[in-house]
């Protein structure tokens, strides 16, 4: 089949490459041209474990190709794949300018039978919106164009994004018209391993689903790092009260870990939109405003760790970080504690010495080369002569650290672990401070 996927930013590109791969031949479309240069160049902007690989034997089969040529990306396509940002707006709703965007140039251009499937994580309403501007513009051409408008939300992680399209836990299908229905079962059909992974529902609930769906990790998250505050004031361990619950099958072990707090570009944007779009209808979701709060609360835990521990007036110190990146197996830096931290901390006179495997680029873009931030070459590297080690992110490489060497260089021996990576027992066995999360 021929599909044409718009935005080739996380979703987008995972998306296409992965579509190519089952045998469709894709064409992906990009307004920034620069990004279309770099693909076309076969360098891949993100990193995302696997989809490097994938997409280059797809482009040399010649299935998988990059465009941003509008009218040429709208043309190929039977299928258009919508995957474009939909970025927090200033009052906290979710910006539909990309989406909409993208919609009003399939209106534009389609002169054939198309199924528009959005991609995008958007409020509950939004497919009929999409359908009434693309509507819109067949009118202004005065064109008689069939088209139908799905709503096919994305649960894929980053860091895990082409493993988790490739084997989906489920596929929504927002839909009402039965050719498009069609249409989409056939395309997963590669992906599902059997059809009761697919569901299909009406537009508004499979909107909603998804919001539903990160708001009720974001929950869980939340939950847990409150609890392991209050873990830390009675004595408790977090990790042990997690493997604890977690056995119970109706809680289960999965997004229990306690932690600085989550970021990323989907959790804290899709949690305020759902209580934008809560108080737009006049309901009130409460629970959900305190996991914002917790959340934003938590981001700084660590700071107020460090001052607790060093005072308020930091100056003159310096704090090696490990680990940059929102989680590990990305180089997404976007909502991520690392930059709460890093900020409070320059904010309170200290100097930081980051270190992440693969995130490195994104916070010199991101810091300016502002010189109060260096990156160190190795984890070790950004240890020597640093006050104390502050761990954000969850990298594996960080895991099994040689924790002598540590406690040798740094100036003051302690961990503020973040992620509750180790074992305290065993890491003040080497005569390091640790201080952990709930523990
Ligand atoms: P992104 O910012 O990485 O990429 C979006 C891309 O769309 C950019 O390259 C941008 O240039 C392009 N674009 C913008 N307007 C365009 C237009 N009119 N035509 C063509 N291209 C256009 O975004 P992302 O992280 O891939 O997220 C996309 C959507 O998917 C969001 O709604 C997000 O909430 C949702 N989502 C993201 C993830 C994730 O893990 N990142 C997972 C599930 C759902
Ligand atoms: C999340 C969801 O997991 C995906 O299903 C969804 O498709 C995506 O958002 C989206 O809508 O964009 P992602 O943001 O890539 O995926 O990453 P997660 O693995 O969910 O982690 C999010 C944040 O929560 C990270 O900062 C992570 O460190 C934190 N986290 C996760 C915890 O603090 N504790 C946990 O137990 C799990």
């Amino acid at each position: 089949m021929n599909i044409t996927v718009i935005g080739t930013g996380y979703v987008g590109l995972v998306t296409g490459t992965c579509l190519a791969e089952v045998g469709n031949d894709v064409l992906c479309l990009d307004v920034d041209t620069a990004k279309i240069a770099m693909l076309n160049d076969g360098r891949i902007p993100i990193y995302e474990p696997g989809l490097e690989q994938i997409a280059a034997r797809n482009v040399a089969a010649g299935r998988l190709r990059f465009t941003s040529d509008q009218r040429e990306a709208v043309r190929f396509g039977a299928v258009q794949f919508i995957a474009v940002g939909t970025p927090p707006g200033e009052d906290g709703s979710a910006d539909l300018q990309y989406v909409l965007a993208a919609a009003r140039n399939i209106g534009r251009h389609m002169d054939s039978r198309t199924i528009v499937v959005n991609k995008s994580t958007v409020p509950v309403g939004t497919a009929d919106a999409v359908d009434a501007v693309i509507r819109e513009e067949l009118a202004r051409r005065g064109a008689d164009v069939d088209f139908a408008v799905v709503s096919n939300p994305e649960f894929l992680k980053e860091g895990a994004a082409v493993e988790d399209f490739m084997r989906p836990d489920r596929v929504i299908i927002g839909a009402d018209d039965p050719q498009a229905i069609a249409c989409l079962r056939s395309i997963y059909s590669a992906f599902v391993r059997n059809h009761d992974r697919l569901m299909v529902m009406d537009t508004r609930s499979a909107e909603l689903t998804k919001y539903a769906s990160n708001a009720m990790l974001a929950t869980r998250i939340s939950f847990m790092n409150e609890l392991a505050n209050l873990a830390d004031k009675v004595g408790a361990d977090i990790e042990r009260v997690r493997v604890g619950i977690g056995s119970d099958p109706r809680i289960g072990f999965d997004f229990l870990y306690a932690g600085c707090g989550y970021g990323g570009s989907c959790f804290p944007k899709d949690v305020r939109a759902l209580l934008r779009t809560a108080g737009d209808n006049g309901v009130r979701l409460g629970v959900l405003e305190a996991v914002d709060d917790a959340n934003e609360a938590q981001k700084r835990l660590l700071l107020d760790k460090i001052k607790a521990r060093f005072g308020n007036d930091l100056k003159g110190r310096r704090f090696a970080m490990w680990g940059l990146a929102f989680k590990a197996n990305t180089n997404d830096m976007r909502a991520a504690t690392s930059r709460v931290v890093i900020k409070g901390l320059f904010d309170a006179g200290a100097r930081v010495v980051g270190y992440d495997p693969v995130a490195m680029p994104e916070a010199r873009r991101l810091f300016r080369n502002d010189d109060r931030l260096s990156l160190a070459d190795s984890a070790m590297d950004a240890l020597r002569g640093a006050d104390a080690l502050v761990i954000v992110t969850e990298w594996k490489e960080f895991r099994s650290p040689n924790h002598a060497m540590v406690r040798e260089l740094l100036r003051h021996p302690v961990i503020f672990d973040g992620r509750n990576l180790y074992d305290p027992e065993s890491v003040r066995g080497y005569g390091l401070e640790y201080i952990g999360i709930g523990r």
